[in-house]
């Protein structure tokens, strides 16, 4: 358990607490505690210290709050808490970040869409975490005859390609079978190689729907008519993008869990959200897009698809008794809406796990 900075620190305890109320025996999660991020500047100097990469080797799954805030905004790139965050990332090869976006019918009000582009909203975005731009070299800063420059690269060998688009079809069979390829073949030589590659493994998998899109066109489609797509695949950079516009869609940041696996199945689970420092401390931050990690966790990593979908049935019964944090609240009063902080919407998810919610 990595709680890190700012509202990660503040919701964690409030899910521990949620994933200690879940009432399947099979589950005996031992959870141990280490430092990530702007406190493990604080504490060890570094963003990622050995102590908690080893610990993390060592886990079974990773749960992770938010890293960053203004205190450590000065510091170079290189020792910024979201270096800790990348670290941890690269280091346990967690390469499919799979982030679902789906609206809960209580919230379909929220969304900045229309209700009925967003209604049953139901896409998993699969981004590839742990190659391309963000990690390629070379990378830096230089001046050359006075002139200050900057440079990434953004890389791909066909083996990463491979293997997050193999995450990418053997989901999709799980769902609609659909999956839609992002890039932007048609400028960049990276992700010509992408698509290469993603028809190549399509070959293993006929029986699953392949499109590709350009990114700037699946932009625009994802706030035209979202749901046209189950499944997308594609690089790190677009998919950091795309999937804050596909959060957008379901009404909030705050709702949106994610899981990123290696080859083992180990994973980190982290809200898409980060560390909200405008309302960090004050005790109304969302919890439920960390413990809705919590039970992707269980589903992806723990292998207790059951406690999954019993975490998730207590959330969305929590929403539709009309518990509300001030994210996802309705700007007009309602009265059926009961604003509470982050403490109460945690008890709220709780009440609704005890077993007798079960005979609804
Ligand atoms: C995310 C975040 C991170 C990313 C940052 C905090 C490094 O935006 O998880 O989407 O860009 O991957
Ligand atoms: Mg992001």
């Amino acid at each position: 358990m990595l709680p890190g900075d700012g509202i990660g620190a503040e919701v964690m305890p409030h899910v521990l607490r949620v994933l200690e109320a879940t009432h399947v025996d099979k589950l005996d999660i031992e959870f141990n505690e280490g430092d990530i991020g702007g406190v493990a500047i604080d504490r060890h100097g570094v963003p990622l210290p050995e102590v908690t990469l080893d610990e993390a080797r060592a886990s079974d799954a990773v749960l992770l709050g938010s890293v960053g805030g203004p205190t450590w905004d000065h510091l170079p790139m290189d020792q910024r808490p979201e270096k800790g965050l990348l670290g941890l990332r690269h280091g346990l090869d967690c390469f499919a970040n799979l982030r679902p976006a789906t609206t809960f019918p209580a919230l379909v009000h929220a969304s900045s869409l229309k209700q009925e582009l967003v209604e049953n909203l139901d896409i998993l975005i699969v981004r590839e975490l742990t190659g391309g731009i963000y990690f390629g070299e070379p990378r830096g800063e230089e001046t050359i005859d006075g002139v200050r420059r900057a440079f990434n690269t953004d890389v791909y060998d066909e083996t990463e390609v491979r293997r997050i688009a193999k995450v990418a079809f053997d989901l999709a069979r799980t769902r609609q079978g659909r999956v839609c390829s992002v890039d932007k073949a048609n400028v960049l030589e990276v992700t010509a190689l992408w698509r290469n590659i993603v028809e190549e493994v399509h070959a293993d998998f006929r029986d699953v729907e392949l499109s590709h899109m350009y990114v700037d066109n699946a932009g625009m489609q994802l706030v035209r008519q979202p749901r046209q797509f189950d499944v997308i695949v594609t690089g790190n950079m677009f998919g950091d993008i795309l999937s804050d516009v596909a959060a957008m869609l379901t009404g909030s940041l705050g709702m949106l869990p994610s899981g990123s696996l290696n080859a083992d199945s180990v994973g980190i689970y982290e809200p898409v959200h980060g560390s909200a420092p405008d309302i960090a401390g004050s005790g109304v931050a969302n919890p439920l897009a960390t413990i809705l990690s919590g039970a992707m966790m269980c589903r992806y990593s723990l292998g207790a698809p059951e406690v999954a979908a019993q975490i998730e049935r207590a959330v969305g019964r929590a929403l539709s008794q009309g518990f509300r944090t001030q994210d996802i609240a309705p700007r007009s009063s309602h009265r059926e809406v009961r604003l509470v902080g982050t403490e109460s919407m945690a008890n709220a998810v709780i009440t609704a796990m005890r077993p007798a919610y079960d005979l609804w």
